[in-house]
């Protein structure tokens, strides 16, 4: 009891006095006042760390529930056309938690009830709908499966009115205001879930998955203008995908941010190692610090990028975060080379301006945009040489500090490590040599093939 008392905030105790002051004030029972606090102490207990999950945003969605059946009602229309499943299905599609959206449903179906005039069929349909619509939409990554869901919530609620009438159809007019309703509902989410999205500042699994459209303009740009990022950029969404199911994080958004993490590249993509297979190395001739400004305002073009072609803020976080503040190592090392002995290089001064990973997707994503790009410049790379540099590039940023504001632990990083070494070890074996393939080579053999790709500048740690 006392640990109780002491998890609950002042904050909450405030703002459950301010609901049931309001409840009196607008006339509603207390007893839902009562429900709707020990509902939010529930959360707070429960402490489910979900993104974009605050009260001002659960309360917007309860206000639109509870307005939308208030409007109906006060103007007479029977509880039939009250959209019960459009709050269930936005709550589970954007939060992407069954038991928010059950808890969602809970709060609205009670309050609808209590002014509708036939609180037990208004609390029932409510809450069948509800439930169903929540368990049907969860994890949908395609429009197509909202509609399905609609045509499903349909027949659910008609069923649900049969039963209630004790397997009779006394009007076959409710019988199909529900049906449409159910359908209706799942098309009205279709339309205002960009909406929500905007306004919760998060995406959803179905515009994630938009984005994966390799038809994407950006996406179409880096394979015309940077194919070398564009690859890179595949294989850091091949590996963030695999070590984020691992850690129990979110797979798609790992994903479908690592193909924009480097989108910045697009304005100098010459300057960038992976895009110099054929052409001479442009760092030639520029001092170290005028490079490392070109190479640190990927992330800065990225962001502006990315603004301009309205992707959405989660997505945002990949590019600014992706480096963190890491040292942009290659550049601080030549510029200490050139440096007088007596003269000293600031290593803030060749720093990214951050900030670190605050997510673990955003954090994987940095960890595995460094290991791909070291891994990409091994020389006869084999499971030995490319464990000893994952552990090493991962111990390293570790130190570094980058992964300070995330909530990866080390157990996390160990099961990122064995992906990781995983999935590059397949990407990167040794090709077999077969006895007739060995010989035809030999009498072929052409000194200057080996290594014609490795031309880059920055083999060390991917800028
Ligand atoms: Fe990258
Ligand atoms: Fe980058």
């Amino acid at each position: 009891m006392t640990k109780l008392t002491e998890k609950i905030s002042f904050k909450s105790i405030i703002l459950g006095a301010l609901v049931l002051i309001l409840s009196y004030i607008a006339q509603i029972n207390l007893a839902i006042a009562i429900l709707l606090i020990v509902l939010c102490i529930y959360l707070e207990l429960r402490n489910l760390k979900i993104k974009n999950c605050s009260l001002p945003n659960l309360t917007l969605l309860y206000l639109s529930a509870v307005t939308s059946g208030y409007i109906l009602i006060k103007h007479n229309f029977p509880i039939y056309y009250i959209p019960f499943s459009i709050v269930p299905m936005l709550t589970t599609l954007l939060f992407g938690n069954l038991e928010i959206s059950l808890l969602m449903t809970m709060a609205s179906s009670v309050t609808i009830a209590s002014f509708s005039g036939y609180p037990l069929q208004t609390t029932v349909l409510s809450l069948t709908s509800g439930i169903v619509s929540s368990i049907l939409v969860l994890g949908a990554r395609k429009r197509n499966t909202l509609i399905r869901a609609g045509i499903l919530i349909a027949v659910f609620q008609v069923l649900t009115l049969i039963f209630m009438e004790h397997l009779q159809i006394i009007s076959i007019e409710r019988h199909t205001i529900l049906f449409i309703n159910g359908i209706v509902s799942s098309i009205i989410v279709l339309g205002v879930l960009p909406v929500f999205e905007y306004l919760f500042n998060t995406a959803t699994n179905i515009s994630l998955l938009e984005l994966a459209d390799f038809h994407h303009p950006l996406l179409q740009r880096l394979i015309q203008e940077a194919p070398g990022t564009y690859h890179h950029s595949l294989i850091v969404g091949n590996l963030s995908e695999n070590a984020c199911r691992a850690v129990g994080a979110n797979a798609l958004l790992a994903r479908i941010g690592a193909y924009y993490h480097d989108i910045g590249k697009l304005q100098k993509p010459e300057y960038f190692s992976e895009n110099q297979a054929n052409i001479e190395n442009k760092h030639g001739d520029l001092a170290p610090t005028m490079s490392k400004l070109v190479i640190m305002n990927h992330v800065k073009e990225g962001v502006e990028l990315a603004k301009k072609y309205r992707l959405s803020p989660p997505l945002i976080d990949f590019i600014r975060q992706h480096h963190g503040n890491s040292l942009v190592y290659y550049f601080y090392l030549r510029a200490l080379e050139k440096t007088e002995e007596n003269q000293d290089v600031e290593e803030e001064g060749f720093r990214y301006p951050g900030p670190k990973p605050n997510t673990k997707e955003t954090a994987i994503v940095l960890l595995a945009d460094s290991v791909e790009a070291a891994a990409r410049s091994l020389k006869e790379p084999n499971p030995g040489k490319i464990g000893e540099l994952v552990h090493k590039i991962i111990n390293n940023k570790f130190i570094d500090g980058q992964l300070d504001e995330c909530e990866l632990t080390l157990k996390d990083l160990e099961k990122i490590s064995a992906v990781f070494i995983r999935l590059l070890c397949g990407i990167h074996h040794s090709r077999t040599s077969y006895p007739e393939s060995e010989r035809i080579e030999n009498n072929h053999k052409k000194p200057s093939k080996e290594n014609s790709h490795l031309s880059g500048e920055n083999k060390k740690d991917n800028p």
